[in-house]
């Protein structure tokens, strides 16, 4: 008789090999009734799911690149009872490959869906913070992390993964998926464009494509109080950004406290016009103050992108309705980029790791130098030294997926509009220089802009909790996803309905239909 698949969860089962690498270790343990909620959120593309008693076989492999003084984990969960012969591998955030707990709550849901799936921490840890791996020493970068993060760790998780498929099942599986947002979502493009027969299927939210450029603009707004030196209190930012939102928010016909063209709000609303006026400070315990002239102009620079000094664009904005502090309980605590830290003695500016590690350690590899008193020339050049030493490791901006579709790749990509980390005008961009190469992009990528939803999750939206099970039916079935079904949430905690439509077409309201919050009443048309 065959052995169980529980018994069979044990390290002889499994005869793992990949190129370029050594296994230091390999463990299997047998997890049981193993429970977890996970919340919509955190899925990206999938709804919110209990997984309940669940079994499944937990490998994990510790391994190195010989010579390159590496040392990667990635963690594979086999399902024992319901594994539904499919592979799902789930990608990571900020500075982190995976292994943490957003990865985590992916993995549940796969599990919870019947997928067998993996994480990789790609030798780097679970922290938002790099110093413990950037540098070899002072001056020196450690460059085989770095590449670590940027790709390898992707090519040799998935190797390894459906190696301990086959090993486990007896089979390999019938269909592979990537499902990842942010840095997951830069993942998901590595993928397509460096290693474009592993997945079949990618879901690549938000992606912080362009690293190059992107990170040292979410520095960029703090470069802008630098040089004020001046730093707003947060209610004056949150205060332009609810103007902005009450000007722009009709533009699409439909009164719903969520701006959906923000191109056109970003042409027309001026953030100066708002200077002067009284706003109610949290920050100053309730008193009131008057947005100041420096508070626009940094909301313009971080809506208008990032300018080298003497003025060649080198990135785009978040656009305006985007969280600017991070203060919205809807932002989850992920913090605003321009963000500042008040007291009664004032404010000062509040750095994410992810734009000033990157500048002092990758690109100056000096850990001591100061980046809140970089002259622009300073900084400007730093953001060209990055883009010549690390376009190629890290960037994703490779436009060429004739591989990815000749291989039958299906991609999908979401963007929030009020992503306040990453701009969707990257993605945008990235999209259309796709099209300039493969014209008939919507055969095998499709791009959906999501209103009002933040970074990844949170905002004034659902999550786009269609999309995986769309992309599944595109790629198992070869039905494209024409529309998919969201809920935004309106000021007073109501719901309703919305459709995302693949750019470059747009959700538009049937004035006639009468009814916003209702599905019927929306269509997706040219814009
Ligand atoms: C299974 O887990 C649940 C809660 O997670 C617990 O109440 C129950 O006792 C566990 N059952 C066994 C057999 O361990
Ligand atoms: C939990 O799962 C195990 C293994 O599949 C099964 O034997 C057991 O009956 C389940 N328990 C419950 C409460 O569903
Ligand atoms: C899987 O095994 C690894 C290594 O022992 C452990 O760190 C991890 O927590 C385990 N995961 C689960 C879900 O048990
Ligand atoms: C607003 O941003 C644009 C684009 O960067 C810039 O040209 C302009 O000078 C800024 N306006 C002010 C008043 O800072
Ligand atoms: C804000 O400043 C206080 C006092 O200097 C400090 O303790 C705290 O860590 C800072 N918070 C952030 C988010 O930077
Ligand atoms: C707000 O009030 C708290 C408690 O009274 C006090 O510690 C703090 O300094 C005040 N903050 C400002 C900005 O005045
Ligand atoms: C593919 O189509 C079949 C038949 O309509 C359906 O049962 C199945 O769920 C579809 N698969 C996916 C992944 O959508
Ligand atoms: C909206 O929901 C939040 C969180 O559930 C709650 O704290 C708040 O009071 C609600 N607001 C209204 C107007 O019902």
């Amino acid at each position: 008789m065959a052995i169980s698949l529980a018994e069979a969860c044990r390290p002889a089962t499994f005869s793992p090999s990949v190129f370029g690498a050594e296994i230091l270790k390999l463990e299997a343990d047998l997890v049981t009734n193993y429970s977890a909620s996970v919340p919509e959120a955190f899925r990206y593309t999938a709804p919110a799911v209990e997984l309940q008693n669940a079994t499944f076989c937990n490998v994990t492999i510790s391994y190195t690149h010989p010579g390159q003084d590496d040392n990667i984990v990635v963690e594979a969960w086999l399902p024992v009872d319901n594994w539904n012969g499919r592979f799902q591998a789930v990608g990571g955030g900020g500075w982190v490959a995976g292994r943490f707990f957003l990865s985590y709550n992916a993995m549940n849901g796969a599990l919870a869906d019947g997928f067998a799936t993996i994480t990789t921490n790609a030798g780097i840890g679970d922290a938002q913070d790099s110093s413990p791996w950037a540098l070899i020493s002072p001056g020196n970068v450690n460059l085989y992390n770095l590449q670590n993060l940027a790709s390898v760790s992707l090519e040799d998780e998935a190797v390894f993964g459906k190696t301990l498929i086959k090993n486990f099942y007896g089979r390999d599986p019938e269909y592979s998926y990537w499902n990842g947002c942010s840095q997951g979502g830069r993942q998901g493009l590595m993928l397509a464009q460096r290693y474009p027969t592993i997945y079949d299927g990618i879901a690549a939210g938000a992606p912080a494509t362009q690293w190059t450029e992107l990170v040292p603009y979410i520095q960029w707004p703090q470069q802008i109080m630098n040089e004020l030196d001046y730093y707003p209190y947060g209610c004056e930012l949150d205060a332009i950004t609810a103007a902005a939102v009450s000007a722009c928010d009709g533009l699409d016909g439909v009164t719903d406290g969520i701006i959906a063209r923000t191109d056109e709000c970003v042409a027309t609303f001026d953030p100066f016009s708002v200077v002067g006026t009284s706003v109610k400070c949290p920050q100053l315990n309730g008193t009131e103050v008057q947005i100041s002239r420096e508070a626009a102009v940094v909301v313009n620079a971080t809506w208008q992108g990032m300018l080298f000094s003497h003025g060649r664009q080198t990135f785009h904005g978040i656009a305006p309705g985007a969280d600017l502090t991070g203060n919205s309980p809807r932002s989850f605590g992920q913090p605003g980029i321009a963000a500042t830290n008040c007291t009664a003695g004032g404010c000062v500016g509040s750095a994410s790791t992810l734009g000033s590690q990157w500048l002092q350690l990758f690109i100056a590899k000096n850990p001591n130098l100061d980046v809140t008193s970089l002259e622009r020339h300073e900084f400007d050049n730093l953001v060209r030294l990055g883009g010549q030493q690390y376009r190629s490791i890290v960037s994703t901006a490779d436009p060429d997926l004739t591989e990815f579709r000749d291989a039958g790749g299906k991609i999908i990509t979401f963007h929030g509009l009020a992503d306040n980390i990453i701009p969707p005008k990257a993605t945008e961009n990235y999209y259309n220089a796709v099209a300039e190469i493969l014209p008939n992009i919507q055969d095998f990528y499709r791009y959906f802009e999501a209103p009002g939803l933040g970074h990844c999750f949170g905002g004034s939206s659902g999550q786009p909790n269609q999309l995986f099970s769309q992309l599944r039916a595109w790629v198992e079935n070869g039905t494209a996803p024409e529309r998919s079904n969201i809920k935004v949430n309106l000021p007073e905690n109501k719901t309703q309905d919305r459709i995302l439509c693949p750019y470059p077409e747009q959700a538009e309201f049937d004035t006639q239909c009468g009814d916003a919050g209702s599905e019927k009443c929306w269509s997706c048309v040219a814009r």
